[in-house]
């Protein structure tokens, strides 16, 4: 071959090299590795982490401590090109891996377990044995692996570790994800495909999926999933369905993730041939503590259950006269000699309520059901408790419960599936929504009490935290959208640690996702951000609650569909007003169920905030907010500002066009465009339904008068 056909084969072979190599890139790193992709750094960043130990020393053997290292491993070789290569002791510089207690080993001058408990973890840059390393230490294993990703997180943001020095507590013990799989495969309010874990009345053959769920949940410090609908099927404790469960939790132990299923209060009668399930009856108590025990016995890290009962018409108590406290125990003391826990869920209500009776409320039912009852409950048990009163609507007060059951384990339950606000198919970030309930003082004896500190607070015998309803699926991404995902992530970082902003979150996940190009990281973070009050303004005005179709899909509008029907989520719009009367005064009285001056904040109608206006009071439409607006002016404006917001997503996108693989950029961009439509189509009928109502038209001429412009 002469020197110019060499030449140029040469450059023909390295294109197809390089194309290869892209595309191989392209493939590796895909939707379904959400935060976890480890792009390459551009060489610059890659440069920092140059000083980095080229050797990986793991004090013990697990699969927990396996995974840990070949995350490190492959995190660190596909961002930096760098290798590490396992040492068997300390014999040069290098990155260690291991328990305190392991650590002591190396150096036992070292004061290491100092302040650090459970999954918290250690990152320090320090000389062992005369060598320069860096130890991720914990005092459990499952804390190393969560070193490993506190780590990697940094590097794929491209942040310094030179003299790194970061010590890492959770805020609460409780750190859980729900999931409300069906065991034929479907998922109740899931998005994102067909279960990963079950299918045709099975546990699926395949749980590939699990096990990278399990990865994504321990990256952000999930310690526990549920894997079945709190609508729960009584089968799944069946004995010939225990060692399918104990495959699910085969796949999840190496992530340090444990295993926990909601069970059905009725499952002694129903699946146990018993004639009752009374939790006062000692056949009963007999036969959760045998279920417990032969489940222990085929998975020891199981960690409990979830119960949902005497609600939307579950099975519960009250068939027997018994009380929650009966209910929640007699599962719980089988649990207990295990170590297990249950979740007994507070939401729990009357959905025959009489609509014709202005003083009914849902919004009591949680408070009214288990306030009398606190101090009643065993040690292992904890209240889960939806974040506000009704069900996730796009803004609801902060639930009076926190404020209460003092001598209860609480949970907050937190729903990341957009179940009331967009199931995914429009952008609606709720990280900032969910700072506004951690944030919020319920001035608890008269003192400074953020949620966050009640949820966080207790001693080390104290169960309180963090749940949140996820429901991913066996699409790609997840969740239906790639874009979705940032609340996955948010729920676990806030979890881990509520102080976190909103700001700095959304940050880290998209820098995480899409990388570190700024233009990508502003525009995205910034679209996160304004979502969920661009979503608030054209489906729920001033705290009137999501207006969907309630008996439908709750995702179109349907603003008549929340009256005349004993589920409760009433809005009271008639020609006169608008809003639920909540007031201790003249209403429902259920504001008197929050401490004294939180009351007061929210039984004046003038003291009132205007975006929760219409949850507390009845007023007439042509009442004038603080805004200076008359809610039915705001209502007008509002709905048209949101369209016209969602509609500027597009715009905004559009600028990232070639900042990222074209199909991820189109992917997103079809979805933004599908939001506008969607937005318009909720200002029309919302608009069209509050003028129907008040027979006020706008006066800007958009609604109500012939010449409305569309
Ligand atoms: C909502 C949701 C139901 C779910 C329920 C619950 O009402 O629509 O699908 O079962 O919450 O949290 O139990």
């Amino acid at each position: 071959m002469c020197a110019n056909l060499k030449f140029v084969f040469g450059i023909l072979l390295a294109a197809l090299v390089c194309a290869t190599s892209l595309a191989q890139t392209a493939r590796a790193a895909t939707d379904a590795d959400a935060w976890l992709r480890y792009t390459a750094l551009d060489p610059q960043t890659a440069r920092q982490y140059e000083h980095l130990p080229s050797k990986i020393v793991v004090l013990g053997e697990s699969l927990v401590l396996h995974n840990a290292t070949q995350e490190l491993t492959s995190g660190i070789e596909k961002m930096t090109g760098r290798t590490l290569s396992a040492n068997a002791g300390v014999n040069a510089n290098s990155i260690i891996l291991a328990t305190t207690t392991q650590a002591k080993t190396l150096n036992p001058g070292l004061s290491l377990a100092e302040g650090l408990t459970g999954d918290g973890y250690w990152i320090a840059d320090m000389k062992v044995q005369g060598f320069e390393c860096l130890l991720i230490t914990s005092t459990s294993e499952r804390g190393v692996l969560y070193g490993v990703f506190g780590l990697l997180r940094r590097m794929a943001q491209g942040q310094s570790l030179a003299r790194i020095n970061e010590r890492q507590q959770p805020s609460a013990r409780i750190r859980w994800i729900d999931q409300w799989d069906n065991l034929n495969g479907s998922v109740e309010r899931g998005y994102g495909g067909r279960s990963i874990f079950f299918e045709s009345g099975k546990v699926r053959e395949d749980l590939t999926r699990a096990g990278q769920y399990a990865r994504l949940l321990a990256s952000i410090g999930i310690t526990t999933c549920t894997v079945n609908n709190v609508n729960a099927a009584p089968e799944v404790l069946e004995d010939s369905f225990i060692p399918q469960l104990r495959r699910i939790a085969d796949v999840f132990r190496p992530w340090g993730v444990q295993l926990s299923v909601s069970v059905d209060l009725s499952s002694p009668k129903v699946i146990g041939g018993l004639d009752t399930f009374d939790p006062l009856d000692e056949r009963v108590a007999d036969w959760w503590r045998t279920k417990v025990d032969e489940i222990y016995r085929q998975i020891p890290d199981f960690a409990g259950f979830v119960v949902k009962a005497d609600s939307e018409g579950r099975s519960g108590p009250s068939a027997y006269g018994r009380t929650h406290a009966d209910a929640a125990n007699v599962i719980a003391r089988a649990l207990n000699p295990h170590g297990g826990v249950v979740f007994y869920r507070a939401f729990v209500y009357n959905h025959h309520l009489d609509w014709r009776d202005l003083k009914n409320d849902r919004a009591k039912a949680a408070y009214d059901n288990f306030h009398p009852l606190d101090g009643k409950f065993d040690r292992n048990v904890i209240i889960q408790i939806k974040n506000g009163p009704i069900d996730f609507q796009v803004r609801e007060p902060v639930s009076p419960l926190f404020g209460d059951l003092d001598s209860t384990n609480k949970a907050t339950e937190l729903q990341i599936t957009q179940e009331y606000t967009g199931q995914q198919k429009q952008l609606c970030f709720l990280v900032p929504m969910w700072k506004d309930v951690l944030d919020f003082d319920m001035r608890v004896g008269g003192a400074n009490t953020p949620v966050k500190e009640i949820l966080s607070r207790g001693d080390s015998n104290q169960l309180n935290g963090f749940v949140g309803v996820a429901n991913v699926g066996l699409d790609q991404n997840w969740m239906g959208s790639p874009l979705a995902m940032a609340n996955l992530y948010g729920f676990g970082r806030l979890a881990w640690d509520p102080n976190l902003s909103s700001e700095q979150i959304v940050d880290e996940w998209t820098r995480l996702t899409f990388g570190n190009d700024p233009v990508v990281v502003q525009t995205i973070a910034k679209l996160q951000l304004d979502s969920w009050p661009v979503y608030e303004s054209y489906t729920g005005p001033l705290g009137a609650g999501t207006l969907t179709n309630i008996t439908g899909n709750h995702y179109d509008p349907g603003p008549e569909s929340s009256e005349q029907n004993g589920w409760g989520q009433w809005h009271r719009a008639d020609h006169q007003g608008i809003g639920m009367d909540r007031t201790i005064a003249t209403g429902t009285g259920y504001i008197g169920q929050y401490p004294p001056e939180v009351q007061k904040l929210y039984e004046s109608v003038s003291a009132c905030p205007d975006n929760l206006l219409l949850f507390f009071h009845h007023v007439p439409w042509t009442y004038v907010l603080h805004s200076g607006k008359t809610v039915i002016q705001h209502i007008y404006d509002s709905h048209y500002e949101g369209a016209e917001s969602a509609h500027d997503f597009i715009a905004r996108w559009q600028t990232l066009a070639g900042h990222m693989e074209d199909a991820r950029y189109r992917d997103i961009l079809a979805r933004f465009e599908f939001q506008a439509g969607e937005a318009v189509k909720w200002r029309d009928v919302i608009c069209a339904w509050a003028y129907q109502m008040s027979g006020i038209p706008d006066p800007k001429g958009r609604v109500g008068s012939p010449s409305a412009k569309q």
